[in-house]
């Protein structure tokens, strides 16, 4: 195991077994309708890639960059950094995000969204942080993993920028960032 990890939640082999049934399940659910994924810059990114391969469906892919994150715990504002430049008005969008924890970053991207007038809007995750909801967001309809609040790192997660690349997803070790 890396050294920096304090214990492996979920390797690549059960991250890709989860995409394939999320994909399967969205594919059922929207029949031959076209979808709109949005994956939220930057740690959706390898989620939204593995999952995007499990859907059958038509799929247009866009990008929006927002920040409400820093260091461990979340602030109360969100930015827009980088706007998607598809036009969803009518159409079905699935946001894809590596984890809703506080679920202000989705609060506020919905906020936005739903004014563009998009046929329906649902929330796909890599994780789920249920315990650690502290703003009424729409609740994400497809996740592959509900996790506890600890610290987790890998598969497009980050600390201070780092360890996205890992292929699997892990608790990072307190000792990386306290007294640092
Ligand atoms: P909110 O609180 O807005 O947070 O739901 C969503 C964003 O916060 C980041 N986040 C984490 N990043 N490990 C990380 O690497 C974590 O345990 C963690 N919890 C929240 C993440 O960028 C997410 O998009
Ligand atoms: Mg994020």
């Amino acid at each position: 195991m890396d050294s920096f990890i304090e214990e492996v939640l979920f390797t690549h082999e059960d991250i890709v077994k989860r995409c394939d049934e999320l994909g399967k399940q969205i594919s059922k659910d929207y029949g031959d309708e076209p979808i709109v994924l949005i994956g939220l810059l930057r740690g959706s990114v390898p989620f939204m890639v593995e999952l995007m391969m499990h859907i059958k469906n038509d799929v247009q892919i866009d990008f929006m960059d927002v920040c409400s994150y820093h260091g461990t715990t979340s602030s109360g504002s969100v930015t827009i950094l980088k706007d998607i430049k598809l036009d969803i008005k009518n159409r079905h969008v699935i946001i894809a995000e590596d984890i809703v924890d506080t679920g202000l970053t989705l609060k506020n991207v919905m906020d936005l969204l739903c004014e563009r007038g998009a046929a329906s809007i649902e929330i796909a995750c890599l994780l789920n942080k249920p315990a650690a909801r502290k703003y009424k967001c729409l609740e994400p309809k497809y996740v592959a993993f509900t996790v506890d609040p600890k610290f987790v790192v890998g598969f497009g997660l980050d600390y201070n920028q780092s360890y996205r690349n890992l292929d699997y997803v892990g608790v990072l070790k307190r000792s990386i960032y306290e007294n640092k």
